[in-house]
């Protein structure tokens, strides 16, 4: 479970503090999917980086599954991370120098995993990739580049997928393969799925919806 207590993040801009999320609390339950929505600039990346450790809230608290995330370490929150929650970027963010099967390989390795080689094969099957370990990013197209993201997100086999607009940067008909995966990757491992999306087409196949604007949850609305 996924839990936010008072949330909130100040940053400091040229004109002073900025408070780009206004104290928020909510619960995720595991095996959850659940869309963020929102206009441009209303928080959605902020309160996604907010659940994935990689930034700090300037109040009240993240815990994953019982631990308080905030109060961690780097190195302990680093391995959190690594064992916990896969991670699907709107610009893949896939490493160009490394194969598509290195990219997979590589959260594998910092977790010490071993027969690393063989799940990265099978995790490229599973995303239909099979043959296509050895291209680089560029030599594959946008929605391959995010299936092998795919990939890499679920290495480690983690109990939560967080994805910002992972079918931002694609076609509709790519887009829809791409939303189709996420969900029969939650459905058939229990995985707790929070996306990021503008698309309403991603949105409706959410468990629940949390729209933000401003900075706030505006709205909570669960499919019946
Ligand atoms: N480090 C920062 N310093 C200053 N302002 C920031 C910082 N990070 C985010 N912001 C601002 O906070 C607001 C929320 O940003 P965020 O990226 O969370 O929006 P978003 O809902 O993801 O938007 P989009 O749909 O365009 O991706 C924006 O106005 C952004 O400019
Ligand atoms: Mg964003």
């Amino acid at each position: 479970m996924i839990e936010l207590s008072e949330v909130s993040r100040t940053v400091t801009s040229g004109a002073g503090p900025l408070t780009i999320l206004h104290p928020s609390s909510f619960r995720i339950e595991q095996g959850r999917t659940v869309a963020i929505t929102g206009p441009s600039g209303s928080g959605k990346s902020t309160l996604l980086g907010l659940l994935a450790g990689l930034d700090t809230p300037t109040t009240g608290a993240v815990s994953i599954d019982g631990v308080n995330i905030t109060r961690l370490g780097e190195e302990a929150l680093a391995r959190l991370r690594g064992e916990k929650i896969g991670i699907v970027f709107q610009f893949f963010h896939l490493l160009p120098s490394l194969t598509a099967l290195e990219n997979v390989l590589v959260p594998m390795e910092l977790a010490g995993v071993a027969d690393a080689r063989v799940r990265a094969a099978a995790l490229l099957a599973d995303v239909g990739l099979t043959g296509r370990g050895h291209h680089y990013p560029s030599q594959l197209s946008g929605g391959e580049q995010q299936r092998v993201a795919i990939a890499r997100a679920l290495a480690n086999d983690p109990p939560i997928l967080l994805a910002d607009e992972p079918t931002g940067n694609l076609d509709s008909a790519t887009g829809r393969q791409v939303i189709d995966l996420l969900m029969h990757v939650n459905r058939d491992h229990g995985r707790t799925l929070v996306l990021v999306t503008h698309d309403p087409e991603l949105a409706q196949v959410a468990d629940e919806v949390i729209a933000l604007r401003d900075g706030r949850v505006v709205s909570r609305t669960e499919r019946t």
